[in-house]
């Protein structure tokens, strides 16, 4: 994935790999102001939580660029306007809140030196932040690829890969982690309704890397399970309560409940940035309802009658019961807690 970087920096904008246009095109789109972040967020050009919160810290740097000729005080004006855009875009991912927050200490440092300075100063944390997110991911793919035994065939949900982060993956990490190591990992992706992340991005992201890859419909899952063709479940999180419950793709939740009827380990994989310490439990994140359009068909192609009525929420709960462990930088967590959590936090 070294050469498809999802973000890559620009000297004076971003470009964010069009996560869209996969697997038919590899297209770069250009982005220079924290509106246009925004929007590449909220439209899906970049999505998955680690990803959104690189994304949204540099949307930050790119409002402070823009401005750094204006006065101090529509300098800061302009970029707590960006901040509130940014954080507008998309609600369940808790790393775009905890980004916005580190860029804002930032400038809190900074706010009195002279306003290109603070710029500066703004687009070296972004840099910082997305340099930081790869280490702490090879770190958890370290911790994680222990778990994994040579020649298992593990079960996948939606995509939290290197398209999802700034590279390397969360669960995708473990499993380049373990592969790296020399041991053979067999991946089955759930294609992830509605939006493919699964067939359209796990897909290709780990056929890139040569690692062998089964796309499955998710309706699939339950039944190589009880064949015994699945030996445990990874997936990535949007945001873990402090009670250990975890908010991830829509349709985690099956899984997982079906992975604990068939005696299979079933691992989570994130970074610190994704706990929300403030969250006591899963019951309180908002979950993200999307447009109508995703569920009643595809790239323009409409299978559903016109006019039936739809609900379209992206992300679901699973209690942390249910999680075998918790993977972070910090080490293997099993059986995620509160206490756990408190302490790794702390
Ligand atoms: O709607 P998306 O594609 O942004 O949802 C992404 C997920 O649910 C991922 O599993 C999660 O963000 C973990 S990504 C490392």
């Amino acid at each position: 994935m070294n050469k498809n970087n999802m973000l890559r920096w620009a000297s004076d904008a971003l470009e964010m790999l069009d996560q869209r246009a996969l697997p038919a095109r590899v297209d770069y789109l250009r982005f220079d102001s924290a509106v246009a972040v925004a929007e590449g967020i909220k439209t899906m050009v970049v999505r998955g939580a680690p990803a959104i919160g690189c994304a949204a810290a540099y949307g930050v740097a790119l409002e402070a660029l823009r401005l750094r000729a204006r006065p101090r005080e529509e300098f800061l004006a302009g970029i707590e306007q960006g901040v509130s855009r940014l954080a507008a875009s998309r609600p369940t991912a808790v790393n775009l809140f905890w980004a916005l927050n580190r860029m804002r200490a930032k400038l809190g440092e900074l706010h009195k030196n002279p306003v290109s300075q603070v710029a500066d100063a703004l687009l070296a944390e972004a840099h910082a932040i997305t340099e930081e997110d790869v280490r702490l991911n090879r770190d958890m793919g370290g911790h994680g690829a222990v778990l994994l035994r040579d020649n298992m065939r593990v079960l996948t949900h939606c995509n939290a890969g290197a398209l999802a982060t700034a590279g390397h993956g969360t669960a995708l990490g473990v499993i380049r982690s373990a592969v790296e190591s020399g041991k053979h990992i067999h991946v089955f992706a759930d294609e992830t309704r509605p939006f493919l992340q699964g067939a359209r991005l796990t897909a290709w992201e780990l056929m890139q890397d040569n690692i062998p890859v089964t796309l499955i419909a998710d309706n699939a899952a339950g039944l190589l399970m009880r064949l015994g063709e699945i030996d445990a479940v990874i997936v990535g999180a949007d945001r873990i309560a402090a009670n250990g419950d975890v908010v991830n793709k829509i349709g985690t939740y099956g899984v997982a409940v079906l992975a604990r009827r068939h005696g299979i380990p079933f691992y989570v994989a994130a970074p610190l940035s994704t706990i929300d310490a403030d969250m006591p439990s899963g019951e309180g994140i908002p979950i993200e309802e999307r447009e109508a359009g995703e569920v009643t068909g595809y790239g323009g192609t409409r299978w559903a009658p016109e006019g039936v009525a739809v609900r379209n929420p992206v992300f679901d709960m699973t209690p942390a019961d249910l999680v075998t462990a918790l993977i972070t930088e910090r080490g293997v967590m099993p059986s995620p807690d509160r206490e756990q959590i408190r302490k790794v936090l702390a």
